[in-house]
């Protein structure tokens, strides 16, 4: 560990190099009850990962870093939390550039900026060995360099934005924001959360490319549910909501 530093009410350790702050912060909160409102975040990662199993390539001067709460038990779906880490992290990135930036979220959980992808979540959820419940929500934001070869187009605030980034200031400016809207959440349920993500939402009311587990079809994006789902409207004009796909290009 390079250094331990404390903001608000979250304790922050950074490294240096690490394997994952997702895999190291879930195997901590595994072992320790007491750790909650706690972040993990690395210079550099060796195995970071990404979702639907694909690598998270980690090299120096991007921003990585993992946060684990113990949800309030009020919250049913933790999958929701995703949705208040990419306003938070919009939110974040808008603090420290201009509020005319071009920022989308794109179903699930990406954020992209002039439609290139410069930020992912991956939530994990499990419990401690005595039983008690938590969620890790693990960033990746693209800061100086994203990887060349990937399904959907990605980018760098740097290239896009000629801006130079302070990390620290991101990650203080995410917790903020995540503070602010997960306090939302418990007190109002999703409703208020659907609202600010869906604001700047990729390709709403557009024709989207979406991967089913089974199929690929091409529908048009008409809404998110309060489940969080993505709700389709099928050529034949059906409707139908998804839980769990992929929107390619
Ligand atoms: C995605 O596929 O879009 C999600 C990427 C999440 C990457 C972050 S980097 C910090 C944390 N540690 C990991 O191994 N993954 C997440």
């Amino acid at each position: 560990m390079i250094n331990r530093w404390f903001y608000n009410n979250f304790l922050i350790d950074n490294y240096q190099e690490i394997g994952s702050t997702n895999d190291l912060i879930v195997e901590m909160a595994i072992n320790d009850n007491s750790i909650d409102n706690y972040v993990i975040c690395a210079q550099k990662q060796t195995n970071g990962h990404g979702r639907s199993g694909r690598d998270w390539q980690s090299p120096e001067g991007n921003l990585y870093f993992s946060l684990l709460i113990r949800p309030n038990s009020s919250i049913k779906d933790y999958s929701l939390l995703s949705f208040i880490a990419a306003i938070a992290i919009s939110n974040a990135i808008i603090g420290l550039t201009n509020s005319q930036v071009n920022l989308e979220h794109k179903w699930p959980n990406d954020i992209l900026l002039h439609g290139k992808k410069i930020a992912g979540i991956l939530l994990k959820s499990d419990k401690s060995k005595q039983g008690l419940e938590f969620v890790v929500i693990g960033v990746g934001i693209n800061i100086l360099s994203n990887p060349k070869q990937t399904n959907f187009p990605s980018g760098n605030i740097k290239e896009e934005l000629n801006i130079d980034i302070n990390k620290e200031e991101l990650l203080k400016l995410f917790l903020d924001n995540f503070s602010i809207f997960y306090q939302k959440f418990v007190e109002f349920g999703f409703a208020p959360i659907r609202n600010l993500w869906i604001k700047r939402a990729f390709k709403l009311n557009e024709e989207i490319n979406v991967n089913l587990s089974n199929k690929r079809i091409t529908a048009i994006f008409r809404d998110l549910n309060n489940s969080g789902n993505l709700i389709l409207e099928l050529d034949n004009g059906d409707v139908e909501a998804v839980s769990s796909a992929e929107i390619y290009q």
